[in-house]
């Protein structure tokens, strides 16, 4: 056999889940097969029409052109705005650089310092990119379990315990995709003084679901509650879940200049400056109050409560009402062992999410791809009827085993 032409880095790693599972659902469904699918990762809300506005305004005002690699000023003064008004954090436009989404912000930055021996630390259950980011940047991703019974919350001790000295960086994403894990102030503080002695830990904040949480109180940052911190933290952030933007592709980070500087660079040499159009649309959305934002936030929280209530009562199947972001991530350890009807034993998450999708029409995904087993990630972001009829269709599903 010839030998592969593909680079070892791209070898070492595989498909998104959830981009699989979207695709499946969208093959199923010209299958003409009923399926209810519970697997997605974005709002199901429509970009506000205000912001749609402004996007359609920059293309009759001709702004077709390129713009600067980093992002155009006016966002890039938004964005330095909204980190000064909602984290309390202060950049210059200079030390912030506009993406492709959040997810190109997070990629390029462990392009730009990641070497082969550096240890990435990503809490358990993870977004299910991380890892493969690492592992693309020619870096050792290292786990780290969060247990249940800690609400999925990563600890000082189990932080602590993770870092040596090759370790680079630690992801840090909250609320948490898959678990909506949410971190007080006081976690956070606990979580920096682990950090603050050890000086070659960098820190990547992912704060794209800072605003899609259910407590009263939100917590500072991490950075402005250590703001010694600012030398070796990347703010990570977008529009995306916030103004229900996936498909406009606007991230952002902010921090130290050789980082920015490097991103830049790296960004001048792929992609170039992110499409003008959608950076007006940026623009308009950071800088207007969001005010249909706290009746979007009711609405995941109703259907958050709808769905830990209908899931509970599945034998089986055990839901924690998370603080944030709209997924939940039901324990299914009382499936395992279970058969099917057909007589297949279901021996892992992976079979058992296969047995709902089979035996319910009902997507969702294993909690093998996210890092902790035995669960599975349910989305919230749909109707309250969706997930209603998914959750029955679980419950007959799980009915037909023995
Ligand atoms: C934790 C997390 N970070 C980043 C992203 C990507 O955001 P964007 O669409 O802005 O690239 C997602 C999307 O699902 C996510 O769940």
């Amino acid at each position: 056999m010839s030998p592969s032409r593909i680079s070892r880095r791209i070898r070492r790693i595989k498909p998104s889940p959830s981009s699989a599972a979207a695709e499946r659902f969208a093959a199923l469904r010209r299958e003409g097969k009923d399926i209810i699918n519970l697997a997605i990762g974005e709002p199901d809300f429509d970009t506000p029409p205000f912001i749609r506005k402004a996007g359609c305004d920059a293309i009759e005002r001709g702004e077709t052109r390129y713009t600067p690699v980093a992002g155009t000023l006016a966002l890039r003064e938004a964005i330095a705005a909204k980190l000064e008004r909602e984290n309390g954090l202060t950049y210059s436009p200079r030390d912030i650089i506009v993406t492709c989404g959040a997810k190109h912000a997070l990629f390029n930055a462990l392009s730009v310092t990641v070497e082969e021996g550096h240890e990435v630390i990503v809490p358990a259950p993870f977004w299910v990119s991380y890892p493969d980011m690492v592992l693309a940047c020619d870096g050792t991703p290292v786990t780290v379990v969060c247990r249940e019974e800690d609400d999925f919350r990563l600890t000082p001790e189990a932080l602590e315990a993770a870092i040596t000295p090759a370790t680079r960086w630690l992801v840090f994403n909250s609320p948490t995709n898959p678990t909506g894990t949410t971190y007080t102030t006081a976690q956070l503080r606990a979580l920096a003084d682990v950090l603050l002695r050890h000086p070659q830990v960098m820190v990547l904040t992912d704060d794209i679901y800072e605003h899609i949480r259910f407590e009263t109180a939100a917590p500072k940052h991490l950075l402005a509650i250590e703001p010694s911190l600012r030398d070796r933290t990347l703010v990570v952030n977008g529009v995306s879940k916030t103004y229900a933007m996936t498909g406009w592709r606007i991230g952002y980070a902010a921090g130290p200049s050789d980082i920015i500087a490097a991103l830049d660079m790296l960004q001048s040499q792929s992609t170039s400056g992110v499409c003008s159009v959608s950076q007006a649309a940026a623009v308009t959305a950071l800088n207007t109050e969001a005010s249909f934002l706290p009746d979007w936030v009711e609405t995941y929280k109703r259907r958050r409560d709808r769905a830990v209530h209908m899931l509970n009562d599945i034998p089986g199947i055990r839901a924690r009402a998370p603080g944030g972001a709209f997924y939940l991530y039901p324990h299914c350890g009382g499936l395992i062992g279970k058969r099917t009807r057909e007589g297949k034993v279901l021996e892992t998450d992976n079979d058992v999410v296969i047995h709902l999708l089979e035996a319910g029409g009902v997507m969702v995904l294993a909690g093998t791809a996210y890092g902790v087993s035995p669960y599975f990630r349910m989305s919230t972001a749909t109707t309250v009827e969706q997930i209603e009829e998914g959750c029955r269709r679980i419950a007959h599903a799980v009915s037909q085993l023995s």
